[in-house]
């Protein structure tokens, strides 16, 4: 394991391959313990060079994640309800806050705070299957701010049209 352990070996990291490389690991640290050779004894050093490309993906989904998460919050959007068209989605501040109405075939507006329920990213109106999606980890919730897929479990929190008619919602307060 080190220096400092010279007699103490450990092996890990199977990603639910253990029945095979846990035996070949078995293997090798047997040979190791009998100062014996083991041709396969490189592929498990700590110290072979190997930049997993999972970290690579890690870091960049994470990057990806605060730009929207950003983006989101910057977000300058700011349309009136009295804009909304039926079977169309507009985004709006209130109070400074974010928040999305739809105009349904029976002209019923829903309106939902757009900040999504797993981890604060904002939502976008997708247009061609009327869902708010979440661009950072992919949660979806229908118009009405159901949850439609994860890792969201909570739905959008959603608001009374009838708090917003006769409001100016182009509100000029600079909250987010
Ligand atoms: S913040 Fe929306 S899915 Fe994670």
């Amino acid at each position: 394991m080190s220096d400092a352990h010279p007699n103490v070996y450990v092996s890990t990291g199977y990603r639910k391959w253990g029945m095979t490389t846990g035996t070949l690991a078995a293997m090798i640290l047997s040979d190791a313990v009998q100062l014996k050779q083991n041709r396969y004894a490189s592929l498990y050093s700590p110290n072979r060079f190997y930049a997993n490309p999972s970290i690579a993906t890690f870091l960049r989904e994470n990057l990806n994640v605060s730009k929207h998460l950003l983006l989101g919050k910057l977000d300058l959007t700011n349309q009136s309800l009295d804009d909304l068209n039926t079977n169309e989605a507009i985004v709006f501040k209130h109070n400074g806050q974010r928040k999305g109405a739809f105009k349904d075939a029976e002209n019923h507006i829903h309106i939902v705070d757009t900040t999504c329920t797993h981890l604060g990213c904002e939502v976008a109106w997708n247009d061609g299957d009327h869902t708010w999606d979440c661009p950072c980890h992919g949660s979806r919730f229908s118009y009405t701010g159901d949850v439609i897929e994860g890792p969201a479990e909570t739905p959008l929190q959603t608001h009374d049209h009838s708090l917003f008619t006769n409001l100016d919602t182009k509100d000029d307060s600079s909250g987010w």
